[in-house]
Formats: C-alpha cells, sequence, structure tokens
C-alpha cells in the first residue's frame, strides 16, 4: 500500500489548524525545515511543529534542509516528529545521526538531492528507515519532476531488496496525479506532494485520486 504525505509547505499558512484537518486521510504529514543556507529559502522550526502536533493524529515526517543537522535532531524529535530525514550533503557524521535519531526515538531517513549519487548512502542503508529521493532541487515547492529521477528509484528499490530489513522509499518534489504512476512503478513507498494536494481545490478528494491512481 501506497503512502500519501501532503507536504505543509503548500498549505495556507494563516489556518494551519483548519488545513491539517483537511487531510486526516493522508497516512502522514510532511513538515519541510529550511534555513537559507543549505537551501535558499527558510520555513518554520520546531516551535511550529510543537504547536501543530495535538491538532491531528498524523504521523509527523521532518524533513531537515539544514546546514548542522547534528546540531537540531533532539529538538525536533522533542517537538514531535515520528521520522526525522537529513540530507546526506549536510553531514560528514551520517551513521552517527542515524543513531541519535534512533537513540531520540524517532524513525532515521536520508535524503538525497537529485545530483547526488546513490553510492553516498550504500553503506548506511541497512541502518536506515527511509531513503527520501528529491526529485526537484530542494528549496521550493512547485517545481518540475526530474525524470531521471525513476531509474535512481528502481535501483534504490533493487539495492533495498539486497538487504534483510526493509527500507521505505519516499520521493519529494513535482509530484502530481498525471506522474504519480511512473514513480509508483520505479518502486517508491511514500509519495509527498505539496501544491497537487494543498493547491488543489479539495485536499481530502486530492488524496483519494492519489490513492485511486496507485492502485
Ligand atoms: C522541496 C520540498 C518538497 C515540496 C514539494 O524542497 O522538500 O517537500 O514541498 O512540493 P511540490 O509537491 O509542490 O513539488
Ligand atoms: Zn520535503
Amino acid at each position: 500500500m501506497i503512502k500519501i504525505a501532503p507536504s505543509l509547505l503548500a498549505s495556507d499558512f494563516t489556518r494551519l489548524a483548519e488545513e491539517v484537518k483537511t487531510i486526516d486521510n493522508a497516512d502522514m504529514l510532511h513538515l519541510d525545515i529550511m534555513d537559507g543556507h543549505f537551501v535558499p529559502n527558510l520555513t518554520f522550526g520546531p516551535g511550529l511543529i510543537s504547536a501543530l502536533r495535538d491538532k491531528t493524529d498524523l504521523a509527523f515526517d521532518t524533513h531537515l534542509m539544514i546546514s548542522n543537522p547534528e546540531d537540531y535532531i533532539e529538538k525536533y524529535a522533542e517537538a514531535g516528529s515520528d521520522y526525522i530525514t537529513f540530507h546526506i550533503e549536510a553531514t560528514d557524521h551520517s551513521h552517527r545521526l542515524i543513531q541519535r535519531i534512533k537513540n531520540a526515538g524517532c524513525k532515521a531517513g536520508v535524503s538525497l538531492n537529485p545530483g547526488t549519487s546513490l553510492k553516498d548512502i550504500e553503506i548506511i542503508l541497512p541502518d536506515l528507515d527511509l531513503v527520501l529521493i528529491m526529485s526537484v532541487n530542494p528549496g521550493f515547492g512547485g517545481q518540475k519532476y526530474i525524470p531521471q529521477i525513476n531509474e535512481k528509484i528502481s535501483r534504490l528499490n533493487d539495492m533495498i531488496l539486497e538487504l534483510d530489513n526493509d527500507v521505505e522509499i519516499a520521493v519529494d518534489g513535482g509530484i502530481k496525479l498525471h506522474n504519480v504512476n511512473e514513480v509508483i512503478n520505479a518502486g517508491a513507498d511514500i509519495i509527498i506532494a505539496g501544491s497537487a494536494i494543498f493547491g488543489s481545490e479539495n485536499p481530502y478528494k486530492a488524496i483519494e485520486k492519489f490513492r485511486d491512481a496507485g492502485e
């Protein structure tokens, strides 16, 4: 079963508590943390995540697009994250960070920019709960899906099949109803979508359509 993770980035920031209630048929809420340094944009931090924590029962999928992720793991765990994903490009100590995320009681994910090779995560793959493949350059919603990413997803899927443990593949950026099938066929388990869900007239129905498309 495909999981759907709407990205809060595309929601109406003046009505966040109401926005998260419109998507209670989703599997998790994707939270994009940007620091204006690792990516050229700024969003929100742990304070906002903890303010939202009692507004929904959805799992919180925190995507850290920040430099020095080692300085923030516990803060995002305490704020209510269920998954914490950092960028492999942002740290020299990925193995240690994964252990810290798990020790903080969260599932551990690593994200790769479109131009980053899967080789960079080969060694740590057995320790991960999730790999987040960026299908746009991180920093902004509403960008176009990069088609070469399909092959990257299927190669990652092959790498995971050789392991004893299950690692979920999340794909993030530019996913719409017209291309979600190719992303799922390539091997995605979690579909992250911002503008196609919160930007639609009825986010609840948009999630249903995504699920139907995946069947
Ligand atoms: C981009 C973010 C994505 C973004 C996806 O840096 O990581 O999660 O919100 O938005 P759409 O679906 O509009 O491309
Ligand atoms: Zn994201």
